[in-house]
């Protein structure tokens, strides 16, 4: 019954393709739209449902956790810039010190936000530092400003980064780490206006330059502070911080999800839906540029240098947690659809690469748009750890001019924009193009004129598309979505041309 239902769902989200209209674009690739920073492409592992334990650890025969092997190969393989954590929420409700010293002597707490389970603190500081050493990835640490004091923050900063004789280094060797771990980026708080305290502008920008203060720069790290930015659109939020606090600001933590349905009644489902909910979660991605220009606008009027970086410190699709998952655990699948919306996001990202230098995806492992989903000892990449993937070779590069003509992907009388694109150079000369085209229905071809490149072949292509809206990964059958090498481009006179299927995104090496 479970698989006859699953073949007609996906039988029904099949889209017949139409025939393909032709949109032109243009590549300066003799021009710098700026560099595209690599912290773009964070992540952010907080301590909920299975993110932390049974997601990037894993209990061994003696109950103790260690390290996730076959995860972190994944997560190595994509080469992850950084890494956020403990929350999100969990932050603001977070005592650092329960989670250092022998196992047995750390408090147990309830993770009262998450599910109300038992949070026994196996994972700290030292099993944190460890991870981001493996993965060989910046820590992003999160301080408690709405629960803690000054000085649990300020202390917790010693106890990671002072390199000397002080109260707190003396313990990090007792607990078996003589090495500062040169922690640079440090979040004042998280999401203050909500679960973080539930402050005004006004109060957050004071106890930010409060709690600041107290993060001393030392001979081998000099902290990069970070604010706790606005949810979505709240612009004033943005305005009032940045003008009482902007100075001793680095970088802004805006919070923007992308969810179909509603907050407060019901979100989308992840893998059932229909065309209209499709729509409705790409015409939300979008949003994403909207948001960000209205927050650059305010950031822009207090610090014209652009010296302050936006974060977009969490971002991605929130449908309703799986049925049959843990309740308060935000497990979710993950079909092309997000894919799409993913892809779609980290072009609007590039293209405020003036002031969106950091970003993370939330969150890394069995939590909301992961990477990577387990169930006991199995594994699986979702579809949009491939569109990281396809999208690693724009970190750090130089972003080329585009002009495109996007087209529109109409539906019941509306329409979106159906293409979205990122080109890019690389440090070793190489040039990338990614396009996306959202249009569930209709293929396009791409007409695209190389400005200054004399290109003769492509040299190599990849895609990510499928037959179902909601193609997706299963446990049993772990690589029904994955790119496959794409023979859809070629140069015509001079010009590259570009068939894109329906639903697809296309990264192409030239
Ligand atoms: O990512 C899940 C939660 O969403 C985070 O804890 C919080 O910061 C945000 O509201």
């Amino acid at each position: 019954m479970k698989l006859l239902s699953s073949f007609l769902l996906s039988a029904t989200l099949a889209m017949p393709a139409v025939a393909a209209s032709t949109h032109k674009m243009s590549v300066d690739t003799d021009e710098s739209a700026g560099i595209i920073s690599k912290h773009i492409y964070g992540h952010f592992a907080e301590h909920l449902g299975r993110g932390i334990y049974d997601g990037l650890w894993k209990q061994d025969e003696n109950g103790d956790y260690i390290i996730r092997d076959d995860v972190i190969d994944a997560l190595k393989d994509l080469g992850i810039p950084n890494l956020r954590w403990p929350g999100g929420c969990f932050a603001d409700y977070y005592f650092w010190q329960d989670g250092i010293g022998p196992k047995e002597q750390r408090p147990s707490v309830v993770n009262n936000l998450w599910g109300g389970v038992t949070e026994d603190n196996s994972v700290g500081t030292h099993e944190f530092m460890e991870l981001v050493a493996e993965l060989e990835t910046d820590p992003i640490v999160v301080g408690n400003v709405g629960s803690g004091t000054v000085e649990d923050m300020a202390n917790w900063w010693q106890y990671v980064n002072h390199p000397g004789e002080s109260p707190m280094s003396k313990l990090r060797a007792e607990n078996g780490r003589a090495e500062p771990w040169n922690v640079e980026y440090w979040g004042v708080g998280n999401e203050s206006w909500g679960c973080g305290g539930n402050m005004r502008p006004e109060y957050y920008a004071d106890l930010y330059r409060r709690f600041a203060t107290f993060l001393h720069p030392y001979e081998n790290v000099k902290p990069f502070r970070i604010a706790a930015g606005a949810a979505g659109a709240d612009y004033n939020w943005t305005d009032v911080v940045m003008e009482r606090a902007g100075d001793m600001i680095d970088g802004l933590d805006l919070h923007h999800y992308t969810i179909q349905g509603s907050w407060t009644t019901k979100k989308g489902e992840a893998v059932n839906f229909d065309e209209s909910d499709w729509f409705e979660l790409m015409d939300r991605a979008i949003e994403m540029d909207e948001i960000i220009t209205g927050h650059k606008k305010m950031m822009d009027k207090h610090d014209p240098e652009k010296r302050v970086w936006l974060i977009v410190g969490e971002w991605g699709t929130w449908h309703e947690q799986e049925e049959g998952s843990i309740p308060g655990f935000l497990y979710q699948q993950n079909t092309l659809r997000d894919a799409l919306t993913a892809s779609v996001t980290l072009d609007i990202f590039h293209q405020h690469l003036d002031r969106v230098k950091m970003a993370n995806i939330a969150q890394t492992v069995n939590v909301l748009q992961a990477m990577i989903l387990t169930d006991g000892e199995k594994m699986l990449l979702t579809p949009t750890y491939h569109v990281f993937d396809m999208y690693k070779v724009h970190r750090d590069a130089v972003a080329l001019p585009i002009k495109l003509n996007k087209g529109k992907y109409r539906y019941e009388g509306d329409s979106l924009p159906a293409l979205s694109a990122t080109a890019s150079r690389d440090k070793d000369g190489r040039t990338h193009i990614s396009l996306t085209n959202i249009d569930p229905h209709e293929a396009r071809t791409i007409e695209i004129d190389l400005k200054g490149m004399d290109v003769s072949a492509v040299k190599s292509g990849r895609i990510l598309t499928a037959e179902a809206m909601n193609a997706h990964n299963t446990f049993d059958n772990p690589d029904n979505l994955v790119p496959v090498s794409f023979d859809g481009a070629r140069v015509e006179k001079g010009k590259l041309i570009v068939e894109m299927p329906a639903k697809s995104l296309v990264t192409l090496e030239l």
